[in-house]
């Protein structure tokens, strides 16, 4: 008798333990059965998704119990993301912290995986490639990303991060490295649209949002080197933005602007004769930081640039992507970005 009561005792207590545990599982379930259409369960269950998601452990699932787990897994109607992000903050303060490391950046970001991002709550309005054409300015290159990456991420926005490194010492080429970066970015994904993004401009404000537009859009009206005033009217380097289709249409940037300058007064040529006008955002949003630099060396001023773009009417249908001949080195898919190496050749 005193055995069998012990036993029960235990057994009651487990019992109670797994009651304990069920009770939360069914409330969950019938909030879950009466609240109908799969949209209300989404809301029911999204902050848990989102939560678990986050820890990206699957582990947590499992232990939720069968069914609420499979219930979480099911993929269910995501809305589209706001025209207007809640998550903008306007103006923000920048820091160029000399003892910044990439380890940082890489904890701030730890939902950019291989340099790609999507939002978790909404389903993003663009999928956009931001393309930087880069050699030796790997610190420009740090400070950037610290701040683009939470930057794009509050704008809602399906996005990776291209690094267009140029190999070894010949005279830099921008405009090639970035038609490169559209081709190869194409590969890994139909992009809608296509950032070029030099690397020692740091967006101010994060209403000056990294999307296309119906027409091409400079991004860059003004930069704290400049009184934040535009440089001339037809002015497009720094940072523009283009639809896949844009660029397209235009045959990407010329191939042929060895060294600094003209090849963006070459690209708004290019625009124009397609009857496309460029657009920009307000002057108090598109403001950017230049992070300070001396001019590289392999990227002197190209004295021919003035030649080159007398001729664009005449070449632009065969010098651009459809004659852009380059050799990948290599493609490493880092936490923060896709880092290609190319060998351009030589001018
Ligand atoms: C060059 C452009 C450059 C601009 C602003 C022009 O003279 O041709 O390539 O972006 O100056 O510096």
């Amino acid at each position: 008798m005193g055995f069998c009561s012990a036993a029960c005792c235990k057994l009651s207590r487990r019992v109670k333990y797994l009651f304990l545990l069920l009770l939360p599982l069914s409330v969950l379930a019938w909030i879950c059965l009466f609240s109908g259409g799969s949209v209300k369960s989404f809301t029911v269950f999204s902050a848990a998704t989102q939560a678990l998601i986050k820890k990206e452990n699957t582990q947590d699932l499992a232990n939720l119990g069968t069914s609420v787990a499979v219930r979480l897994m099911t993929p269910t109607p995501r809305t589209e993301c706001p025209k207007k992000s809640p998550l903008l903050q306007g103006a923000v303060k920048l820091n160029f912290e000399p003892s910044l490391k990439v380890k940082d950046v890489e904890g701030e970001n730890k939902r950019v995986v291989e340099g790609r991002y999507q939002p978790l709550s909404c389903t993003a309005r663009q999928s956009v490639a931001i393309l930087i054409p880069h050699r030796n300015r790997e610190r420009h290159l740090l400070y950037l990303l610290h701040h683009l990456h939470p930057f794009l991420q509050r704008q809602q926005l399906h996005y990776a991060v291209y690094v267009i490194q140029q190999a070894g010492d010949a005279t830099f080429n921008r405009a090639k490295l970035l038609n490169v970066g559209y081709l190869e970015a194409l590969k890994d994904y139909t992009w809608d649209c296509f950032i070029f993004h030099d690397v020692d401009l740091v967006p101010e404000n994060d209403r000056n949002l990294y999307v296309c537009d119906s027409q091409p859009k400079h991004l860059v009206v003004g930069r704290n080197a400049t009184g934040y005033k535009l440089h001339y009217k037809g002015y497009f380097g720094g940072v523009s933005a283009m639809s896949r289709e844009q660029f397209g249409k235009v045959n990407g940037f010329a191939n042929t602007y060895w060294g600094w300058g003209g090849e963006d007064d070459d690209l708004r040529i290019r625009v124009e004769l397609q009857k496309m006008k460029i657009v920009r955002p307000p002057a108090d949003i598109a403001r950017y930081t230049m992070v300070f630099h001396k001019r590289d060396s392999g990227n002197e001023v190209n004295k021919d640039r003035m030649k080159l773009l007398r001729r664009t009417p005449l070449v632009w249908k065969k010098d651009g992507l459809n004659s852009c001949k380059y050799q990948i080195l290599s493609v490493e898919r880092l936490p923060l970005y896709i880092n290609v190496t190319v060998d351009l050749g030589k001018p």
